[in-house]
């Protein structure tokens, strides 16, 4: 099956960069998001990433123009009827993803593939809202899309093979690196970088050496790109509280446990760099 037209739902932080890989990559690109004023702020952050990648020499202006012309912008799921591959990254809400899912399916053309960028949701249950299930799997992307070379596969039950060899020659088009996994809360990066990232939380709440320190050791201990506190406000304190949430809920072990802390911080507001303050200050 050749893919052609792409859609995502959703134009957030993860939507707009899954829209601007595909867009680079050749493909016609639908992005949906809710209101007008989202999908312009969205918009507006897929132009300034193609003007940076240009800017520094990644890709030439005119290969920048011609992605920025590739993707259109639209507040209707009705206008996804010519894709021919669906990648959801909304909010991360069970209800809504199977909204959205069951919406799409009376939309899609037969052949077409719906994909959920979830980072911690059961794919299974998504694919339960369609009458495609064998069309249905996970696509994982990574914070900042442009930039991470991974992509992670979530194959159910149902994910046929036909399914995983389009989802992998898309991948391999986008011009990134790609792992299986079934379909399990956290599936393997998440899996293993929650307890991670919480077991630092731990430490620093219990006044085991200052958070530039814990950053410190684990960057240039580790040479991980960034400390755990610093990943943490990256990510946003939220998301992680959520992912562990969901992994708590499935598996009952206490390795992902939110520490009090993480759970309080979120309480306050205090979400990382998308609030202007987490673990460290961005105001
Ligand atoms: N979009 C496009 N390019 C970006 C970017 C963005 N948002 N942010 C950084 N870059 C590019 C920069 O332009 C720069 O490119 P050049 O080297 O060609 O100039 C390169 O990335 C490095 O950036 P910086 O020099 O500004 O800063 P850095 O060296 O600290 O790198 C980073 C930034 C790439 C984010 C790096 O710190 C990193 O890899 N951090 C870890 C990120 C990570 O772990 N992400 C996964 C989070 S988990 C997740 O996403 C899944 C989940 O389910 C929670």
């Amino acid at each position: 099956m050749e893919i052609r037209k792409v859609g995502v739902v959703g134009c957030g932080l993860m939507g707009s960069g899954i829209a601007e890989v595909c867009a680079r990559a050749g493909y016609s690109v639908i992005v949906r998001e809710v209101n007008e004023e989202l999908l312009q702020k969205g918009l507006a952050r897929i132009h300034k990433s193609l003007a940076t990648a240009a800017a520094k020499g990644k890709i030439t202006q005119e290969e920048a123009t011609q992605a920025w012309a590739r993707i259109h912008g639209t507040m209707s799921l009705a206008d996804f009827s010519g894709c021919d591959l669906v990648v959801e990254a909304a909010v991360e809400n069970m209800t809504l993803k199977k909204e959205v899912f069951a919406e799409l399916d009376g939309i899609l053309a037969p052949h077409a593939i719906l994909a959920s960028n979830t980072s911690s949701l059961c794919v299974t249950e998504m694919a339960g809202a369609t009458r495609r299930g064998d069309k249905v799997l996970g696509i994982h992307f990574f914070n900042p899309v442009p930039v991470m070379p991974l992509i992670e596969f979530v194959r159910t039950i149902l994910t046929s093979d036909d399914t995983m060899a389009a989802a992998r020659q898309f991948g391999a088009s986008l011009g990134k690196t790609m792992v299986t996994a079934k379909d399990t809360p956290g599936f393997i990066v998440n899996r293993l970088l929650i307890p991670y990232v919480l077991d630092a939380v731990r430490v620093y709440e219990e006044g085991l050496a200052t958070r530039e320190d814990i950053d410190t050791a684990i960057k240039l201990g580790l040479n991980h790109p960034m400390g755990p506190l610093t990943l943490l406000d990256f990510v946003g304190l939220d998301t992680c509280l959520f992912i562990a949430d969901a992994m708590f809920d499935e598996y009952k072990d206490r390795r992902y446990a939110a520490p009090p802390l993480l759970r309080r911080m979120v309480l306050a507001g205090q979400l990382g760099r998308k609030s202007g303050k987490g673990f460290y200050d961005y105001q």
